[in-house]
């Protein structure tokens, strides 16, 4: 039986899409937060209220933590509050490509510093058996900063420690999103580790799923993203469950993200911009060119106009059973 994760998208996929995922689709054994960035007292006052009712929220699915993080005391202080939270595995962030984040060395940043990530895990980890033993710590990584060579060397790095399980995204920082991953260093890595490894990376579709396992049988586990964003159901799909009532469920879906961000952060502006970043991801389900549909949505100023422009959207268009994100390299 496959393992499928459901991967950490900033702006999109915080506790009240989750729960509503959950509810709605489900199909995925584990959530991944967006990241947190650790300060010198582990977590902000905001992160720690943020998390803590997230992880105990009713409904709250198996969800793991991931931070972001290149000073090993800030880790633990962030383990020791965490471990408190009943948390178990916490996941560390050396994929994230941002140029502000990079510059601070961490996310991706940090593969650019195998030294310091080295003298980072030796810390972190001698730390965790006194401050927080029944903390594991996986790792989410890209396969280098610039370089393909870069990565068996990060592997023996990653291999020294007792990391439980290397999410693996096959392209480099400066690949950004582009371009396809990088298989030949995917199988050069995953036959160096020592421990699982989790694939990450355009998986859009139950056929890609497919060739992937065609291709590496000794795949396991799986973290869907974007894929995932576009169609909910990708997941079911992944497994050959049916998903009766799509529309329904996407609808459902919908209202209860809408419905409790408004109750949240308001019905202004906020709120039309978190529900667009959804759509940026699910339109493609209803339209092989959701251009229309995404420029009428982001001239919407008030919550009235958006819902009337999602109410249209769910009557008229009809949902496409071979939608897949991206639909074509043209969009
Ligand atoms: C909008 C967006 C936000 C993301 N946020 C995070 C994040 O907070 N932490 C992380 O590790 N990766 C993040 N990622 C990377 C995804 O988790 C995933 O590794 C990437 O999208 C590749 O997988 P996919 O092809 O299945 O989407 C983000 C990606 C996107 C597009």
């Amino acid at each position: 039986m496959i393992h499928l994760s459901f991967a950490p998208l900033e702006g999109l996929t915080d506790d009240v899409y989750r729960r509503a995922h959950a509810v709605e689709f489900g199909g995925a054994d584990v959530y991944y937060t967006p990241f947190y960035t650790t300060v010198p007292e582990g977590l902000t006052a905001r992160d720690r209220r943020e998390i803590s009712a997230a992880l105990s929220a009713p409904g709250a699915p198996p969800t793991i933590v991931q931070l972001l993080s290149s000073r090993a005391s800030d880790f633990l202080r962030a383990a020791a509050f965490l471990a408190g939270c009943g948390c178990t595995v916490l996941n560390l962030n050396l994929g994230c490509p941002s140029g502000t984040v990079t510059a601070k060395g961490r996310g991706a940043g940090f593969l650019a510093k195998p030294a310091m990530l080295d003298a980072f895990f030796d810390e972190v980890f001698s730390g965790l058996s006194g401050i927080a033993p029944q903390i594991q710590v996986s790792v989410k990584t890209r396969i280098g900063y610039a370089d393909e060579n870069e990565a068996p060397y990060l592997m023996e790095i990653f291999n020294r420690y007792p990391i439980v399980e290397l999410i693996l995204h096959p392209r480099l920082r400066t690949d950004l999103y582009r371009g396809r991953p990088r298989m030949s260093v995917y199988r050069q890595m995953a036959g160096m580790a020592r421990m699982p490894v989790c694939y990450n990376g355009d998986i859009f579709r139950a056929e890609d799923l497919q060739d992937l396992l065609a291709a590496f049988p000794d795949t396991h586990r799986v973290m869907l993203g974007r894929g995932a964003a576009a169609n909910p159901a990708l997941f079911r799909l992944c497994r050959a469950e049916p998903v009766p009532d799509l529309p329904g469920r996407l609808r459902r879906m919908h209202d209860r993200i809408c419905e409790e961000n408004a109750a949240r952060m308001g019905n202004g502006r906020n709120l039309l911009c978190r529900m667009a970043e959804l759509w940026k991801y699910q339109a493609y389900l209803f339209s092989e060119d959701p251009r229309p549909f995404l420029r009428r949505l982001y001239r919407c100023t008030t919550l009235a106009e958006y819902r009337a422009a999602v109410s249209a959207l769910f009557s008229q268009a009809t949902l496409r059973k071979d939608a897949a994100y991206p639909p074509s390299p043209a969009l």
